[in-house]
């Protein structure tokens, strides 16, 4: 976590989110981890939850003015003007317990409860639901009695914050949901993308550039006449690595896709880089307006009419 070289500042100075870091590390590591060591969350995936943590506080002080309770006295916090988050596939939940502890209103839900949740106080553990988010044109078709659980349609309050951290199924729709949720004034979100899922729900890999420019080669094709060699191979796979390379990755066009999508809805959208130990590591930030993110503008939906004109053929032209 050390060497930030190489990471862009184009949202907030990296400088910043670590300095958030290193302060969470602190505070939350050992309790985090004397929990849970030697069970199912690695000590690398509470880091990771750290990182996401300290980048919404910084990104949430440069929208909303608000600063965590801990760094400051309750005249400057101005949490009151934070108008809540929702994290839409909270897992193991230690980003909902972090953000909640440092003064964030908000909460989480997760399609599976996770026996981790019961570690945290009693205040959080409310905080936490399990739920099955089923976009609203699913549920138009197929009913809420179908599903034979407790579902969220993203009928989230005004002004939520959506975090969409790793949650696979739902990373694509998370414009979509944040969009139709408000249409007036569509929610602002973080995508962490990490699996790549058709916005039917199947794991799908959507086309690279390279994929366009030879429509019928498959990911192997690539790699074997690109390679021919081992030592090829390997550089490839290296070259992944990097900023233009995870461009022309199966990751790279996940990103891309979600971008894609959320700026056909017309959010303004910022792609940044996290400090984090793997190499699924973009960040997608939409807000309605970027250059109005001190109170957040909506949508101009009088000349953006969300749901009929935009979202349906969206939706249409994915293949399932
Ligand atoms: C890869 S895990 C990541 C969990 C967590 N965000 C993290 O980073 O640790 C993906 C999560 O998405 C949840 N998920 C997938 N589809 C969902 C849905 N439709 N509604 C709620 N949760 C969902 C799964 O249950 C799973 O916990």
């Amino acid at each position: 976590m050390d060497d930030m070289a190489g990471l862009n500042d184009n949202i907030i100075p990296h400088e910043a989110i670590h300095n958030t870091y290193l302060r969470l590390k602190k505070q939350y590591e050992k309790g985090l981890c004397d929990k849970w060591l030697d069970r199912t969350e690695s000590v690398n995936h509470i880091f990771q939850d750290l990182t996401i943590a300290a980048f919404l506080i910084e990104l949430w002080s440069d929208m909303y003015g608000a600063r965590p309770r801990s760094e400051s006295s309750s005249e400057t916090a101005n949490l009151a003007q934070f108008p809540g988050f929702v994290d839409i596939a909270c897992g193991n939940g230690v980003v909902v317990y972090v953000l909640l502890m440092e003064g964030y209103s908000g909460w989480g839900f997760d399609a599976r409860r996770r026996d981790t949740w019961s570690y945290f106080p009693a205040p959080v553990q409310e905080r936490l639901k399990e739920k099955m988010l089923v976009p609203k044109p699913f549920i138009d078709i197929v009913g809420s009695q179908e599903i034979g659980m407790e579902i969220s349609t993203a009928d989230f309050a005004p002004g939520t914050f959506v975090i969409s951290n790793h949650a696979d199924e739902l990373t694509v729709w998370t414009p979509l949901l944040a969009a139709l949720a408000s249409p007036n004034s569509p929610l602002p979100f973080l995508v962490v993308p990490c699996c790549s899922h058709s916005l039917s729900g199947s794991t799908y890999r959507y086309p690279t550039p390279k994929d366009s420019n030879n429509p019928g080669a498959s990911q192997d094709d690539h790699q074997q006449s690109a390679s021919g060699d081992l030592r090829a191979l390997r550089a490839a796979k290296q070259k992944e690595k990097t900023a233009e390379g995870r461009m022309f990755s199966q990751y790279g066009a996940l990103v891309t896709k979600t971008t894609y999508i959320a700026e056909q809805v017309g959010y303004q959208v910022e792609n940044t880089i996290l400090n984090i130990l793997s190499p699924r590591n973009a960040a997608i930030v939409g807000v309605g307006n970027w250059s109005q993110r001190n109170g957040i503008q909506g949508l101009n939906t009088e000349t953006r009419p969300l749901h009929q004109w935009i979202i349906k053929p969206i939706v249409c032209a994915v293949p399932s």
